[in-house]
């Protein structure tokens, strides 16, 4: 009976976790550095106010918000490795509130850079340039997964080699990007995880205000579930049940499916 337990408890840790997340002490230490401007946006009849300051991902979970992280990183370091090494570093929204773009084991790129030598990411070939966080209205928390990979060798990957890591993406504007299979991308090309961190975000006024300014979207559907809009189609905002799963109308999914692409653009 014991042993029936322990089964089903390692089966629901098995299917609750991404099979690509490293686990265990990683030998390499990296880390990323942002420094958010002081900001005002002016959206959804109010002002969303963010004020300046540096942050540092070195661990996992690092709160931030969307518009502190808008900007490319100001530094990515590794230390602890090895002289002669090779990295890749990649990073991923497997929460992603539609399945067309991105989901636990296949989820959407933000960002990959190969080649990289003498511990600097100055140093890498970039397939695909940082693209921070744009979690759509009422699609709760995402957790942005930072994955440093050791290189067996120099890696001729382009960025026309990327769809064969994305078979079932079909959104024409995220070739290459939506979909993508972690685990098959580090195999296939002999990686190892050496160094793991994440950051987590939720909609903030600067993705409001980029969906309505820069993106052309309704003001109804950037500002959904603030008071004076309507309400998310779960739990409020912020609270970590709000992700949008089962209970997501097809209406909501393809609306924010039209907000990817927006997204994107
Ligand atoms: C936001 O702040 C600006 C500058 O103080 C002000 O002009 C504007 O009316 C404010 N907007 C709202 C919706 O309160
Ligand atoms: C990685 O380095 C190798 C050897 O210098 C080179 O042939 C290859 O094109 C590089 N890859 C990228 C993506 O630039």
């Amino acid at each position: 009976m014991l042993s029936t337990l322990i089964t089903i408890t390692t089966l629901f840790v098995l299917s609750s976790a991404q099979s690509w997340v490293p686990s265990g002490d990683l030998p390499v230490d990296f880390s990323l550095t942002f420094s958010a401007p002081e900001m005002v946006y002016d959206v959804c009849n109010r002002n969303f106010s963010q004020s300046a300051r540096t942050i540092t991902i070195a661990t996992t979970g690092v709160p931030v918000t969307p518009g502190e992280t808008a900007n490319d990183p100001t530094a990515m370091a590794i230390s602890g490795a090895s002289s002669g090494d090779m990295f890749t570093i990649l990073m991923v929204d497997p929460d992603t509130p539609s399945a067309d773009v991105g989901t636990t084991e296949k989820p959407l790129l933000h960002m990959l850079i190969t080649n990289i030598t003498n511990s600097d990411p100055s140093t890498g070939a970039v397939l695909d340039p940082y693209r921070g966080p744009m979690p759509p209205p009422c699609s709760g928390d995402h957790t942005y997964h930072y994955l440093l990979l050791r290189q067996t060798a120099a890696l001729s990957l382009t960025v026309d080699d990327l769809p064969q890591y994305t078979p079932d993406c079909t959104l024409a504007n995220l070739a290459g990007r939506c979909l993508f299979e972690v685990a098959n991308f580090i195999s296939s090309n002999q990686m190892t995880p050496v160094g793991y961190v994440t950051m987590v975000a939720a909609t903030d006024g600067y993705v409001r205000y980029s969906y309505v300014n820069d993106r052309g979207m309704s003001e109804a559907d950037s500002c959904r579930g603030l008071d004076g809009y309507e309400s998310c189609p779960t739990a409020p905002p912020g609270s970590s049940s709000e992700k949008i799963t089962v209970s997501l109308s097809t209406v909501m999914a393809s609306a924010l499916c039209l907000m990817y692409s927006f997204i994107v653009s």
